[in-house]
Formats: structure tokens, C-alpha cells, sequence
């Protein structure tokens, strides 16, 4: 009889471990998306507030690969190109870099370091850029 019992505990214990273990996975699973710099967005004018956004991302340590950002700017005025890091480093388009131009664009994260530059209106070198670590 008590042994009973404890095997109904214990299967019961069980069964809350189990959906516990898969709410906890769908948590991770499920993607998030991030929008690059707030409010301000995507811009020449914003890199300060872009830089504060991006130390506060990685602060938190919540950004993961398969996450996602969201790049907001007025098309013309800025772009997207994703890069290498060295491509990066000098503010130059390296062989096959994407360049999204359309103003609003949400990009994946497929890879741990993520460089992301704006080659439009000398942006890169004024400070339109952004690196980005997922864990
Ligand atoms: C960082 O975490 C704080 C506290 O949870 C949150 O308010 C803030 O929006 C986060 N920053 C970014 C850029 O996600």
C-alpha cells in the first residue's frame, strides 16, 4: 500500500519534470527578434544610441544564434551589409557580402560573431556599424 503511494508520487514527479523540461525547451527554442538600436534605429545620427543598444545586448546575454534583428533605416540613407569581421575592421564589402537595401530587413543570426555595416553615405566610417556575439 505505501509502496503504492510512493510510486504514484514518484510518477507524478516524473510527469512535472517532464513538462517542466519541455516548457524550458520551447523557451529556448523559440526565437526572438531584436530591433537594432530601439528606437532610434538604423542611422548615421544614432550611432551612440546603436552602440548603447548593442552593450546592453550583450550585457544581457540573452542573444542567441537563430535570433533575429531588425534593421529599421530610410532607404538611400543607409544600408545593410552583413560581413566578415576583417571586412568589418576597414569598413569594406567583402567578396559575396549580402547587402539588403529595402529599409527594413530582419536578419538571422546563423553564426556566433555577426558584423553588420552600413555602406552608404560613408557610414561604416563615421560609426554605422555593428557587431554582435550570440551565445
Ligand atoms: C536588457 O535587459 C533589460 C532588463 O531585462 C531590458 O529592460 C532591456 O530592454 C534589455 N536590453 C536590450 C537591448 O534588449
Amino acid at each position: 500500500m505505501a509502496q503504492g503511494r510512493s510510486t504514484a508520487v514518484e510518477a507524478r514527479a516524473a510527469c512535472l519534470a517532464l513538462l517542466l523540461l519541455l516548457l524550458l525547451k520551447g523557451e529556448t527554442v523559440e526565437s526572438r527578434i531584436y530591433t537594432v538600436g530601439g528606437h532610434s534605429g538604423w542611422k548615421i545620427s544614432a550611432i551612440d544610441a546603436i552602440a548603447k543598444w548593442a552593450d546592453d545586448v550583450q550585457r544581457n546575454n540573452t542573444i542567441r544564434i537563430d535570433d533575429k534583428l531588425y534593421f529599421k533605416y530610410t532607404p538611400g540613407q543607409a544600408n545593410v551589409a552583413v560581413v566578415t569581421g576583417e571586412a568589418y575592421n576597414r569598413c569594406v564589402l567583402n567578396p559575396g557580402a549580402l547587402v539588403y537595401e529595402e529599409g527594413s530587413n530582419t536578419i538571422s543570426l546563423s553564426r556566433e560573431n555577426n558584423y553588420f555595416i552600413s555602406t552608404l553615405n560613408d557610414g561604416c566610417s563615421k560609426g554605422l556599424k555593428l557587431g554582435i556575439k550570440a551565445l
